[in-house]
């Protein structure tokens, strides 16, 4: 018999020390939610969602399988964020080989903290002249946005706080957790 998986109240991390904060199930019922306005949204306009690695593979993940109309995934890598800070630049874009212009563009973040990162990617995204241009982020933390970016899909707003799991890492480790945990205070 299948067993119902135990969800850990706190985890370790290395050096650091994090307590549950969204568990799968309340993960699971947002993103499920997000998908239906998604597929009422862009019916017959055959979406490309551009999904942002590493953080949010877990997300995309799950966001597809309740996504049922006709679309197509690609992947793309950034590099700006280091250790629990922010460094605010955006030294590059990895892999968007797609030619976007004419189609409608869902990018897939898992979070967006200053927002430097996604105020960037939106900037270069639309000079490749997409018909549209949209943002669907797991998690914002709006305390911390330094940039205006239009977010259409966001999960949960969060306090300014640093999480991991459900593909969010500490130092590269936590990104397989099934639950959201925050940094102990
Ligand atoms: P900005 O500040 O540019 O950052 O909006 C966006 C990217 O930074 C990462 N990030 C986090 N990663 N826990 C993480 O594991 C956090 O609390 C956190 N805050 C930001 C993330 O990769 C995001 O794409
Ligand atoms: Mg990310």
């Amino acid at each position: 018999m299948r067993q119902k998986p135990i969800i850990a109240r706190v985890t370790q991390i290395k050096d650091k020390r994090f307590e549950l904060f969204i568990p799968a199930p309340e993960l699971s019922d947002k993103i499920s939610g997000l998908a239906q306005r998604i597929n009422q949204d862009y019916a017959g306009l055959d979406p490309l969602f551009v999904v942002v690695l590493n953080g949010a593979f877990m997300f995309a993940a799950d966001l597809a399988k309740f996504v049922s109309i006709p679309c197509q995934f690609s992947f793309i890598r950034l590099a700006s964020y280091q250790n629990t800070r922010s460094t605010g630049t955006l030294t590059e874009i990895l892999g968007l080989r797609e030619n976007i212009a004419g189609r409608h563009v869902v990018i897939v973040e898992d979070i967006v903290d200053t927002a430097l990162t996604m105020h960037q990617l939106v900037l270069q995204l639309q000079q490749r002249q997409p018909a549209s241009l949209q943002v669907a982020t797991l998690l914002c933390k709006p305390e911390a946005m330094q940039k205006p970016v239009d977010l259409k899909y966001v999960g949960f707003e969060i306090a300014n706080r640093f999480v991991v799991g459900y593909g969010l890492d500490y130092d590269g480790f936590g990104r397989n957790l099934p639950d959201l945990y925050v940094l102990g205070e």
